[in-house]
């Protein structure tokens, strides 16, 4: 078979441009597993690539992979992948879509095993997009729409056993159905799931509905079907759970025999039973049970069996709060996409596996499948692994959302993806809370798909944004708890204290990660802890979504990269690809790298703040004479971790002791006594107990580290340098000139714009401000024994910043005295500080501040204070787009040193934000990819005396005005010797 036939129905009916028809010839779906015993169609399959879906298939055929996207594949040729966040690519208003629609059609044989004679044959299509048609030896198949659920279809009638058949899946890239899957996310083309072809008896399970709850309650309800027709007299079930029998419900048999309303047909049964002492299923212990159904011919024959892991656990909303198993638990989460740098969209077990020990090992304990249901292994390991799962509806109609809210011809496509998800996730104890999705305003479509829903699992609550958002408070939407997006802060604590909140309040969006970003994140748990009524919500997001490029052809390098990349950096001649680097006109640009781990799932910064925050452990000093411990847990005890005391002193020392952590149940505290002496010198003396894991876990081999809660336990001792008899050489333009600095310290205002500066408007101030280019005058230079005062101007294009610098001879250097006016007009600044570089080969920095990640001072829980050590081209974040990276917080000291130790060293009056790097702010500013940077040979230093918070604006709210930098003086004082 090689052309399309002119009179295919699936074609004339030209079905991408009706968005009542959802699916044809697709059979219901279900929970059943198939995967084990299947045959797989993965693979290489015949290719070629339409202009359009009604376009003739040719006799020319390439190759491509399935499961895969083309547009990440050589066969794709030209069709790459496109970025956009809200507009839609092509500017056909709904249903419409454009003329030019790459249009794929993969075919491939199939051998039909001959044991299956006599069998009902059935094709499964994990995921294609955005709309299927499906043929067998060139007969009309079916339809199917949804990108992100499979599809099956009967193939019975059509194949025969011990026979070939040729398959061909057909998939049209623009559709009806695009413009509800207009998610922030690249715009790919082709089959994204395995495709697979199983065979069962046929009588068989159609779908299991497992209900397990908390008190030990479990509930099976089986449908089963006969492909022959009516069901024959004597089927019945069984089942397993984790080897205790489970019988049939007769009960349940009599009451629907004795009901009029039940047809020979019904095909209904159940299995009941009551676990004792039932170890209940959440997530931090997410115990599971298996659970083995089998379907009985009349003879006692087995004809079906279905896997499942059930978990016992319980949902609901009690007034304003979320409880699971009775517990009003905090939702730690993040927004997952299914996403992959070398596949787009493929992702494996491997994969997933590997996003989620992840999560857990940094705190997370929820996941929101933005925006689709993810693919169906990432429910099984959320099951075992242990996350509350908000899963989501593939419906976003972001550009078009208001006419297609309430647009009839959607009606059927709203409640077909809800009731799909439903249908097939069902049975996962992971899944808490189901989505109607996202950004399709609030239309009766909404409400349609809400109450299909409510209907058919009272278990779980339903939530949607855009219904809950016109008011939070309001009881009669399609939302069971309110779930907003980036809302401020303020906004969320003055509502749960306003005493009008009427049900759980959970953003399902906040702290956009886009770039060096997250600033006040603590600041929002702190308050989500402290304040009934809030409960966490969801990080936006958990992938930055760079697709790995070539350099040379601009084409992404497909399944074959791995290994091209590494801690977060492509391979040279490589780079993270986003918006607008595949030549696409209509994009977003960078908005696609908004994760909290690089494209290759190296962790940003963000996540070790988001590991402290979330904490199981907590420590306090009490009356410095002991310190209070508390579990911070929900469910769990103390024993899987263990401890160890570490205190940091100021003059270098490190001591540590073992900790004995107490037996504590959750929410439990306990005073011990101070594991450590302070010894009486040392200074500034900070005890910190650093958690990991105490046996193997799931996520986690022992040892793993868990959280480093910090107290401090003595301020600093001010010990100031005594001037000394010396000199200090500045040039005629009042600049240090110093053996080991190649530029002198200057003053620096300005920041290479995070992304949230540049998207936020923030930046754009600056540059008018012309804080980026400020101009430097000397204005005095003067000298009083070996103390040099030097006054200088830097004009802006809107104000003059004075400053002053005294330098004083000290024993072994230099103090130098700063001091910063700034004008009225410069109200909210990037920093106020100084920036000097070195002479190459100072490559290790060492400091006594926090760390030893990147931290910033609205990001900077997650770093403790302590003695650190990191190489200085390691110290840098290779966000995606340059960007300001690799400050440190709280520094009161540091080295830097050649590999012979020689170096300098620099103490600050106070703990100050520092910067080791090899690149200027202005180069980075320059550069759009990280691939552009050209590290300098020597390090690039700033100290500052105030750093402006990082915030969330890109997305959301700025950061708070605390962690603005106001105009007027400012003063810092640094000594500098050289070592
Ligand atoms: C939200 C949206 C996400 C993403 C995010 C910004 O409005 O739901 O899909 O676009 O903003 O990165
Ligand atoms: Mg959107």
């Amino acid at each position: 078979m090689t052309d399309a036939l002119p009179a295919d129905p699936l074609i004339a009916l030209r079905p991408w441009q009706a968005p009542e028809v959802t699916s044809w010839g697709r059979l219901p779906m279900n929970a059943v597993d198939r995967r084990s015993g299947a045959l797989s169609l993965d693979g290489d399959w015949r290719f070629q690539l339409l202009p359009a879906p009604d376009a003739p298939v040719g006799a020319d055929w390439s190759s491509s992979y399935v499961p895969g996207v083309w547009t990440m594949q050589s066969a794709g040729a030209d069709d790459l992948p496109q970025y956009t966040n809200v507009r839609m690519p092509f500017a056909d208003f709904p249903p419409g879509s454009p003329d030019a629609d790459p249009t794929g059609v993969y075919e491939r044989e199939v051998d039909v095993p001959a044991d299956w004679a006599g069998r009902r044959i059935v094709l499964q299509v994990g995921a294609a997009e955005s709309v299927l048609l499906v043929h067998v030896d060139g007969r009309a198949v079916g339809i199917s729409k949804d990108s992100h659920l499979a599809a099956e279809f009967d193939l019975t009638e059509m194949v025969r056993a011990g026979e070939r058949a040729v398959v061909r899946l057909t998939v049209v890239k623009w559709s009806d159905a695009s413009h509800i899957e207009d998610q922030d996310q690249w715009w790919h083309g082709g089959i994204t799931r395995s495709v697979l072809l199983y065979a069962t008896d046929p009588l068989h399970l159609a779908d299991v509905t497992v209900r397990a709850s908390y008190d030990g309650e479990l509930r099976v309800d089986c449908r089963v079907r006969d492909a022959r027709g009516a069901l024959p007299d004597g089927w019945h079930v069984s089942g397993e759970l984790d080897g205790q029998l489970l019988a049939q419900d007769r009960e349940f048999d009599r009451v629907n025999a004795e009901d009029d309303r039940v047809s020979d047909f019904l095909g209904e049964a159940r299995l009941n039973a009551t676990v004792p002492e039932v170890r209940t299923w959440n997530a931090e212990t997410p115990e599971l049970y298996g659970l083995t159904v089998r379907l009985h011919r009349p003879d006692g024959t087995v004809a079906d069996t279905s896997q499942h892991r059930v978990g016992f656990r319980d949902v609901e909303i009690v007034g304003r709060d979320l409880l699971v198993n009775g517990e009003r638990v905090f939702i730690r989460g993040v927004n997952r996409h299914d996403f992959h740098p070398l596949t787009g969209r493929t992702v494996s077990y491997e994969d997933m596996r590997a996003d989620l020990v992840l999560l857990k090992r940094f705190g997370f304990n929820a996941i929101r499948t933005s925006h689709y249901p993810n693919d169906p292994t990432l429910y099984d390991l959320a099951d075992e692994l242990g996350f509350y799962v908000v899963d989501e509806a593939d419906i976003e109609s972001h550009d078009h959302a208001h006419e297609i809210a309430d647009d009839p011809r959607y009606l059927g496509a709203f409640v077909d993806r809800v009731s799909r998800m439903v249908l097939r996730d069902k049975n996962h104890p992971s899944v808490i809370i189901w989505s109607l999705g996202n950004e399709s305003d609030y239309g009766a479509n909404h409400d349609a798909a809400a109450g299909w829903v409510r209907r058919h699992d009272p278990t779980r609550p339903v939530q949607y944004e855009g219904a809950a958002k016109l008011d939070w408070a309001a009881t009669d939407d399609a939302s069971d708890i309110a779930c907003p997006m980036y809302a401020p802060l303020e906004d969320c604590v003055a509502h749960a204290l306003s005493g009008r909140q009427t049900r759980p309040l959970i953003q399902c969006e906040y702290s956009h990660a886009m770039g060096n970003s997250n600033g006040t994140l603590a600041d929002h748990w702190a308050a989500i802890e402290s304040t009934p009524g809030l409960q966490g919500g969801f990080i936006w997001e958990f992938w930055d979504h760079g697709i790995l490029q070539r350099v040379n052809d601009g084409r992404p390098v497909g399944r074959g990269g791995a290994g091209l990349y590494d801690n977060g950096v492509a391979a040279p001649g490589h780079r993270w690809a986003y918006g607008g680097d595949f030549g696409e006109t209509i994009h977003d640009g960078a908005f696609i790298a908004d994760g909290v781990v690089f494209p290759d799932r190296t962790p940003k910064p963000v996540l070790y703040e988001h590991r402290e925050i979330a904490a199981p452990v907590r420590i306090e000093c009490f009356r410095h004479e002991g310190i209070v411990l508390g579990n911070h847990q929900h469910f769990r005890g103390l024993e899987w971790l263990s401890g160890r005391w570490e205190l940091s002193l100021a003059d270098g020392r490190t001591l540590t002791a073992p900790a004995e952590l107490p037996a504590l149940r959750p929410g439990e505290t306990a005073a011990v006594p101070l594991p450590l002496a302070i010894p009486g010198d040392g200074g500034e003396a900070w005890l910190t107990l650093r958690v990991t894991t105490a046996e193997d876990q799931p996520w986690a081999p022992r040892g793993t580290d868990v959280c480093a809660p910090q107290v401090r336990l003595r301020g600093p001792s001010v010990s100031w340098e005594v001037p000394v008899d010396g000199a200090v050489e500045v040039d005629g333009e009042g600049l240090l000139v110093h053996p080991l600095l190649t530029a002198a310290p200057t003053l620096s205002l300005w920041r290479a714009p995070t992304d949230n500066d540049e998207l936020g408007g923030i930046a754009v101030r600056w540059r008018t401000w012309g804080l980026d280019a400020l101009v430097r005058k000397v204005v005095s230079v003067r000298q009083d024994g070996g103390l040099v005062t030097v006054a200088a101007e830097y004009a802006g294009t809107v104000g003059v910043v004075r400053h002053r610098q005294v330098f004083t001879p000290v024993a072994g250097g230099i103090r130098i005295d700063e001091e910063a006016e700034l004008p009225e007009e410069f109200h909210d600044v990037a920093r106020v500080g100084s920036v000097f570089e070195t002479v190459p080969g100072l490559d290790l920095l060492e400091w006594f501040g926090q760390g030893p990640w990147e931290s910033y001072p609205d990001r900077s829980v997650g770093a403790p204070v302590g003695h650190h050590s990191v190489p200085v081209d390691e110290l840098f974040t290779p966000y995606l787009r340059p960007q300001e990276s690799g400050g440190r917080h709280g520094v009161r000291r540091f080295t830097l040193s050649a590999a012979d130790a020689t170096g300098l060293a620099v103490v600050l009056d106070e703990p100050r934000q520092v910067s080791v790097t090899r690149h200027r702010a202005e180069d980075l500013t320059a550069a759009s990819h990280h691939d552009e940077l050209v590290p300098r040979s020597g390090c690039v230093v700033h100290l500052d005396a105030a750093h402006r918070g990082l915030g969330t604006a890109s997305c959301g709210p700025d950061t708070s005005p605390s962690y603005l930098i106001p105009p007027g003086v400012h003063r810092w004082s640094w000594t500098l010797r050289v070592l």
